[in-house]
């Protein structure tokens, strides 16, 4: 495997020569210095920092089309009797530093799949991180498990390891920690609770393609860890998934189980399908857009770590923006959002949306975050349901309402702003016109009341 290593040192080297070309327009103030900056807010009338565009997103590569174009002539669409999904299989497991890669039809069929492989059943309890995209959730409730949140660590915007323990019962069998924004999880810390409690571990990787702890890549240091494809996505199919981990034989359910339970691999074909499973296979074309698109990810990724640290350094200069700090041994981020919070006390209270509003104003694209999901409708939707009531006790499902206060996730809701990947790929220039965006915001707070 490739690996490419690229300390936190190298990056604010390459950025700071980089950045050479732009130091004239920067910063155009120093706080409590005169400044451009006190020209009208864009919000106000005034003229917008960021003139240009940004890079789109996704990027087609037209180098794969006489490819798709043989398959399509050969009408074997189907992984079932085609080459390529198997070949993204192996390359994805190569680049990943993985033993083996099942790829499916998307992250939510990745989770569900992984889940149902190691175990998860109807009334268990699965922990998981509450900051993340609503599929976290509901690939457990697929299974007609209880989510169980663990509060989030506002500083990392990640699964908090010291609010782990006290939420486990004898029902729970999982950990679902969640790479969100590409920031990897604690995984020290939570492989030893599981461990210690005899907890199977699914990372959430669908954020997090070539994401790094301790040198690793993410989804190989947990029992088996999913990604997504989705159009968003820093490897993008339209949609897709895959299963990656170091264990064959599990790898090798989960393949039987994507593929409505057939035998595969070191499983014994003692029937034709001995297991329970699902059609949860990808295609061949899902397979030969990202092969195409494999070519340039850790490229891109490199850019994006190296504007994500000028950020870090640039932003964390402004009183009230707090740039995301990795968590312990985590060593490459790789940013499917840049994410830091917003405290509007330091803004003259300016609420986040009226932030966000001046911040696209002035041209930079901007967006908040997730909501407070663990308040939302479909919890008590599930728990009112047939099958729930069978389950889970009114005693347990009183406790995880009761439970369901979460201080430090509360707060990274509240002040939470990021620009989304492709941003990221911007220039050096680019980035400037973000910081002096928000700088500008800053000394001209009052005029936005
Ligand atoms: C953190 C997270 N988990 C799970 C998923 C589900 O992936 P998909 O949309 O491919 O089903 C996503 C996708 O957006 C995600 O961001």
């Amino acid at each position: 495997m490739k690996t490419r290593k690229f300390t936190r040192r190298q990056v604010i080297a390459t950025t700071s020569a980089g950045a050479i070309g732009t130091m004239i327009n920067w910063p155009f103030t120093s706080f409590g210095g005169s400044s451009l900056s006190k020209e009208k807010l864009a919000a106000l009338g005034g003229e917008k920092v960021h003139k240009g565009s940004w890079p789109e997103w996704p990027v087609w590569d037209q180098t794969a089309e006489p490819g798709i174009v043989e398959m399509l002539r050969t009408g074997r669409w189907w992984r079932g009797n085609g080459e390529h999904v198997e070949e993204f299989e192996k390359k994805y497991a190569a680049l990943m530093g993985a033993k083996q890669c099942v790829a499916t039809a998307s992250g939510t069929t990745a989770l569900i799949t992984a889940l149902g492989v190691l175990g998860v059943d109807a009334g268990d309890e699965v922990l998981v991180s509450p900051y993340t995209f609503i599929a976290t959730y509901n690939s457990i409730f697929f299974h007609k498990a209880l989510p169980v949140f663990v509060d989030t660590d506002p500083e990392t915007f990640l699964m908090n390891p010291a609010k782990i323990e006290e939420r486990i019962t004898d029902r729970t069998v999982a950990i679902l920690p969640v790479h969100i924004y590409g920031l990897p999880v604690d995984m020290d810390s939570v492989n030893g609770i599981a461990k210690k409690h005899n907890l199977k571990v699914v990372e959430d990787a669908c954020q997090a393609w070539l994401a790094e702890y301790r040198g690793k890549r993410v989804s190989t240091l947990g029992d088996l860890g999913c990604f997504s494809f989705q159009n968003s996505k820093h490897l993008p199919s339209g949609e897709g998934g895959a299963i990656l981990g170091m264990d064959s034989d599990l790898l090798d359910r989960c393949h039987s189980y994507h593929n409505c339970g057939r035998a595969y691999g070191n499983m014994k074909p003692v029937t034709g399908y001995p297991y329970r499973g699902g059609n949860f296979r990808m295609q061949q074309s899902q397979a030969l857009i990202l092969m195409s698109q494999m070519k340039r990810i850790e490229k891109d990724n490199d850019i994006r770590l190296s504007n994500a640290l000028y950020l870090d350094k640039k932003l964390k200069e402004i009183p009230g923006i707090v740039p995301s700090k990795p968590a312990n041994g985590a060593t490459r981020a790789v940013y499917h959002l840049y994410p830091f919070r917003y405290q509007k006390e330091k803004f003259n209270n300016i609420s986040k949306g009226k932030f966000i509003e001046a911040l696209n104003a002035e041209g930079i694209p901007a967006s908040g975050g997730y909501g407070k999901q663990n308040k939302d409708l479909l919890f008590e939707e599930a728990f009112n349901s047939r099958g729930y009531k069978r389950l889970f006790s009114e005693a347990r499902l009183k406790q995880w309402r009761d439970e369901n206060q979460l201080p430090g996730n509360d707060q990274v809701c509240d002040e939470a702003v990021g620009f989304y990947q492709s941003i990221l790929l911007g220039s050096k220039s680019d980035m400037d016109d973000i910081v002096n965006a928000i700088t500008k915001i800053y000394e001209n707070r009052d005029s936005l009341i």
